[in-house]
């Protein structure tokens, strides 16, 4: 069973990825992680062939062995690393990654491009939509002291970005359901989702 939830920064994907990993019994993969593992890896004044990134159970986030989980959440690494996510050669190697650790087990994933590029196969693809004000508002309960401008603004910045690159541009597959989450509690697209997931296993 192969999950792919894509959507824009602070849909709730990753608390909607958690849930469906832990009811299913999956692993859960957060890709972003990645990208801002990457960028942290960068800025460290590392080329990108001496950054390798590994992930680890549970959840934990390795950049060349050290384990950067719990400083990848700052303002500065959400755009340097939606910054990163428009250079071909770091899509290219987190693709692979991301296939790599995927392959031969069940797993949700969660991204931009996980339906579309990552996992063109997956089971069910899910596609979360929240308008910009929302979402905002929930990136600011989740960290304590942000502003809610600012981080309206920046989340404004990084859709842009993530949206009109080149490459892996953030779009529903066109086989996604697309569940959008303004108007609905956590556990209300919880229900949904997991609903499509046992429709989608009692078909096979
Ligand atoms: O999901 P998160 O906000 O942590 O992702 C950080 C950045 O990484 C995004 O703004 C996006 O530019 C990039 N990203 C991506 N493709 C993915 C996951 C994240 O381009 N599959």
């Amino acid at each position: 069973m192969k999950i792919a939830i894509d959507g824009p920064a602070a849909s709730g994907k990753t608390s909607l990825g958690r849930a469906l990993a832990e009811r299913f019994g999956c692993r859960f993969i957060e890709t972003g992680k990645m990208y801002r593992a990457v960028a942290l890896g960068l800025l460290r004044g590392l080329p990108l062939d001496a950054v390798v990134i590994d992930v680890a159970e549970p959840e934990r986030f390795l950049l060349n062995g050290e384990d950067v989980t719990d400083l990848l959440h700052t303002r500065e690494l959400d755009q340097a690393s939606s910054e990163v996510g428009t250079r071909p050669d770091v899509r290219a190697r987190l693709v692979e990654l991301q296939r790599r650790i995927a392959a031969g087990v069940d797993v949700v994933m969660e991204g931009r491009d996980i339906g579309t590029v990552v996992l063109p196969d997956a089971d069910v693809k899910l596609f979360l939509r929240a308008s910009p004000d929302v979402r905002a508002r929930r990136r600011v309960d989740q960290r304590a002291g942000d502003d809610l401008e600012r981080t309206l603004r920046d989340l404004v910045v990084r859709d842009r970005r993530d949206s009109t690159r080149t490459i892996a541009p953030l779009n529903p597959a066109s086989d996604a359901t697309i569940i959008d989450t303004d108007r609905k509690t956590l556990a209300e697209v919880i229900s949904e989702a997991a609903d499509l997931v046992k429709e989608r296993l009692q078909g096979h």
